[in-house]
């Protein structure tokens, strides 16, 4: 079997076994462990369910991959990502978590931290565009959840707002890492932690490359011109997802994707009237042809554009501003 089960999924329960002595077993959660519920979402591999912990009673996202799909399609590899990657990001509230993985004959599952709040797309389409407080605030927690996977060596590459999902409390939870990339420890390898040369460079990757420039409205210029993608990729999607809250529209979108690209490949793109001259300035900076140009996460949280946001643990603490 190439499915690889997850050693920290267990639980322990207390039994007994007839002779009075209390015995601790250790139990992998499964299938049977959860109470199944609504669909949260459908891909073109899972389907994400909305399930409860019949002990706990705790709510997750349990995502549902079919194993014979992904097999045939030749997905596993991806897969693997996924989980590897999330297995990686444990540490912070802005990424959603997965709490188990297991299987049964037919398919993998993957018990993820359940965010009610559903898309920032979904939110942003009902709202129209988002003031600056909001683009602030939502933009903030994004920057910060993207500061932390980059920390941990790990780069997106398909950040945009169907990939920001958000909790009961409207706070961000970005999903879908089944795309990312894991760069090599700086450590061991002695490759900066900038860049990592001979990324996407392998046959796999540079299949993968074209065909996950599925969301043409975010890719990088990089990406499209080298298909190579590094750090500054995610910050590329992230001048293109503020431009978007407060434009109500991405900045690069044409009738078809080789438009789009066209467009993305000669920064063709404008500011609509209004556009705050603070968020222009940050957008301008980030929205840069050559990756190595753009500003880099530290100089984005000092942006004017955020001042006032508290970084780190309370920004998680806040309550989210009313949407308007
Ligand atoms: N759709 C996809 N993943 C989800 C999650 N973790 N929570 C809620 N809806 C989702």
């Amino acid at each position: 079997e190439e499915w690889q089960e997850q050693g920290a999924a267990v639980t322990a329960r207390r039994e007994t076994d007839g002779s009075g002595q209390p015995q601790t077993r250790i139990v992998k959660k499964g299938v049977k462990d959860f109470n199944f519920g609504r669909t949260l979402g459908e891909g073109s591999y899972s389907t994400v369910l909305a399930a409860t912990d019949r002990q706990t009673l705790k709510e997750y996202a349990i995502k549902v991959l079919d194993k014979r799909h992904i097999i045939k399609e030749k997905k596993v590899k991806y897969v693997n990502i996924e989980r590897d990657t999330l297995n990686r990001l444990t540490e912070h509230p802005g990424i959603v978590r997965l709490y188990y993985t297991f299987q049964d004959e037919r398919s993998l599952y993957f018990v993820l931290d359940l965010a009610s709040g559903g898309e920032l797309l979904g939110v942003l389409k009902k709202m129209g565009s988002f003031d600056i407080e909001c683009t602030r605030f939502y933009g903030a927690e994004i920057l910060d959840s993207v500061a932390y996977m980059h920390s941990r060596g790990v780069i997106h590459r398909d950040l945009k707002p169907e990939n920001v999902l958000l909790d009961h409390e409207m706070h961000v939870k970005i999903t879908d890492f089944g795309t990312a990339k894991i760069l090599p420890d700086p450590q061991k390898s002695g490759i900066g932690s900038q860049e990592a040369p001979g990324d996407l460079t392998d046959g796999a990757d540079t299949e993968r490359a074209v065909s996950f420039v599925g969301t043409a409205e975010y890719v990088s210029p990089e990406l499209l011109r080298d298909k190579n993608a590094c750090k500054a990729s995610d910050l590329w999607a992230f001048g293109c997802i503020i431009y978007q809250l407060l434009a109500g529209r991405p900045p690069f979108k044409a009738a078809n994707e080789y438009l789009t690209f066209q467009k993305i490949l000669a920064l063709d793109y404008t500011f609509p009237d209004g556009f705050p001259e603070v968020a222009r300035d940050l957008v301008e900076r980030l929205l840069v042809l050559e990756p190595s140009n753009r500003l880099p996460v530290e100089h984005i949280k000092s942006h004017q554009f955020f001042d006032g946001v508290q970084w780190s643990k309370s920004l998680w603490r806040q309550k989210a501003p009313r949407l308007k």
